[in-house]
């Protein structure tokens, strides 16, 4: 093991931490309140059955104790602002500060989301901004902010897809979606009530337009609502087909249905409208360094063609002489998707990202996004296979097929093994069409000394599964907890604390 990147005993001091639960004392205050000067309500007689028998066991503890348990607990967490996150898929970028500084300013914080339009022309303003950045990015014509995530994003594009024959009196059912998609583009088809047609990855991990062909004459040529494709798709592929198999689609009387959440990879450089999409999500959080993880809160933008702006949500942000309006009647609307007008501060976060770097910033961190995948392909590729023998871009995937036949070890071993030299571990597993993925994203925000660092990690971990098989077989030894049973914790996840039995 190589002394200079074993970081895992750098994690300082580390102390046991049991649930807040199990520490204070009954009676034990962390805040001095004034005594009460109302008079006391009897909750039974008020709530009836709802009131509470007996109080809520919660925690009796001081506020510094109560203070301590939630740093330390913090300091448990692994996070994109103490490490590298190389996560493939999620692109886990970092967060610049001033993005938060923007959001907290008290004129966003304090607004109410009611407020009349005339009232909060500032803010609407900066939705305005950002949806005309991603028509310029996107090369496409319309915006809506609404969506809360990519997969909401692509719900929301595909029922307006649907609206959109359903206006012409069609009702095509078929969405073509090619194997190198990413999970959640069939799952978008089926909540909307459309059927997803897989259609198998080639060899070279792209779509082709002759398989796409195969699989609309196979499954009925007039049933086409239209495609669903990733690009860059989830091998980490620039689909340089996708403007023939566009035409196709169109031909056919379908829309193409364009995943941008790898934007990152070709921001500046490709639009998704020339390529022949017709509409597009794209993750704020995965390109435009507003956060992400946790569940959220996320925000998956779409921008569309001018022929799907009758169906888009509502209301339609609108620019008149008299100012910014939101514009509440559209007849033709797949109606509302987000509360209000969706995450409003992350449009504020990206809105601060997107003028910090200018145009020329945007295209110089997708070219980075790339470079710094392809550096980390190129520093692997002797002792890791890869998935696919074309240029990747934001992300390389490789294989355990050779080093699990030569040695035992596993993606999964790997991966564990990683944390013990202080990195996350990458997407495991993820794409299904790789055997034995391994996804790593360093992302533009890596410098080449930290990229650097993570390939010597990889490559003495290589190197232990030769001499030490054992060793990574049974990592991590250096996190706070070994390994886990993680089919367990998925399958009987326990989520409440229980008292200790006495
Ligand atoms: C290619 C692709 N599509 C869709 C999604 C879904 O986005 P979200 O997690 O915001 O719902 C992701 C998420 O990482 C993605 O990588």
């Amino acid at each position: 093991m190589s002394g200079e990147t074993f970081r895992g005993a750098e994690r300082g001091v580390e102390f046991p931490e049991p649930p807040i639960f199990e520490r204070g004392a009954p009676g034990r205050r962390g805040a001095s309140l004034a005594a009460l000067d109302v008079p006391e309500v009897d909750a039974e007689a008020h709530f009836g059955e709802l009131a509470r028998a007996t109080p809520a066991a919660l925690p009796e503890v001081s506020e510094p104790e109560a203070f301590r348990h939630f740093v330390r607990v913090s300091k448990q967490n692994y996070c994109i602002d103490t490490q590298m996150y190389p996560l493939g898929s999620c692109t886990m970028k970092y967060n610049p500060k001033i993005n938060e500084w923007a959001a907290r300013q008290p004129g966003f914080t304090a607004m109410h989301p009611l407020t009349p339009d005339h009232l909060v022309q500032g803010s609407l303003e900066v939705m305005w901004r950002v949806q005309e950045i991603l028509c310029a990015v996107t090369g496409l014509a319309q915006c809506s902010l609404q969506p809360a995530a990519g997969a909401q994003g692509e719900l929301t594009g595909l029922m307006m897809m649907k609206a959109f024959h359903r206006a012409q009196g069609r009702a095509p059912m078929k969405v073509f979606v090619p194997e190198s998609a990413h999970g959640t583009n069939p799952a978008s088809c089926t909540l909307a009530g459309l059927e997803a047609v897989k259609i198998p990855a080639a060899k070279d991990g792209l779509a082709h337009p002759e398989e796409v062909l195969a699989a609309i004459e196979r499954e009925g040529g007039d049933d086409v609502c239209g495609l669903m494709i990733t690009n860059p798709n989830t091998v980490g592929l620039f689909e340089t087909r996708l403007p023939e198999i566009a035409k196709l689609i169109h031909d056919k009387g379908g829309l193409v249905y364009g995943d941008g959440a790898n934007t990152n990879a070709i921001m500046g450089q490709a639009r998704y409208g020339d390529l022949g999409v017709d509409v597009v999500h794209i993750n704020l959080h995965k390109t435009f360094t507003t956060p992400h993880g946790g569940g959220g809160p996320g925000a998956g933008p779409i921008c569309f063609t001018d022929a799907l702006a009758p169906f888009q949500p509502r209301p339609v942000l609108t620019k008149t002489p008299e100012g910014f309006v939101l514009d509440h009647d559209c007849p033709q609307s797949v109606g509302r998707m987000r509360a209000y007008q969706g995450n409003f501060g992350m449009f504020i976060r990206a809105y601060c990202y997107m003028r910090e770097m200018g145009a020329d910033g945007l295209r110089l961190a997708s070219a980075l996004a790339v470079l710094n995948a392809r550096y980390i392909w190129s520093q692997l590729k002797d002792v890791y296979p890869v998935a696919s023998d074309l240029d990747c871009m934001h992300e390389v995937v490789f294989s355990d097929e050779e080093i699990e036949k030569a040695t035992g070890v596993k993606t999964l071993d790997i991966a564990k093994r990683l944390l013990d030299y202080g990195f996350h571990a990458p997407t495991v597993y993820f794409p299904l069409v790789v055997r034995g993925a391994l996804m790593i994203e360093p992302t533009e925000t890596e410098t080449k000394q930290t990229l650097d660092e993570f390939v010597a990690a990889m490559r003495a971990i290589r190197d232990e599964a030769d001499r030490e098989p054992d060793l990574v077989k049974q990592a991590p030894h250096l996190t706070r907890m070994r390994r886990l049973d993680e089919a367990l914790a998925a399958r009987k996840p326990r989520l409440r604390w229980h008292p200790p039995e006495s």
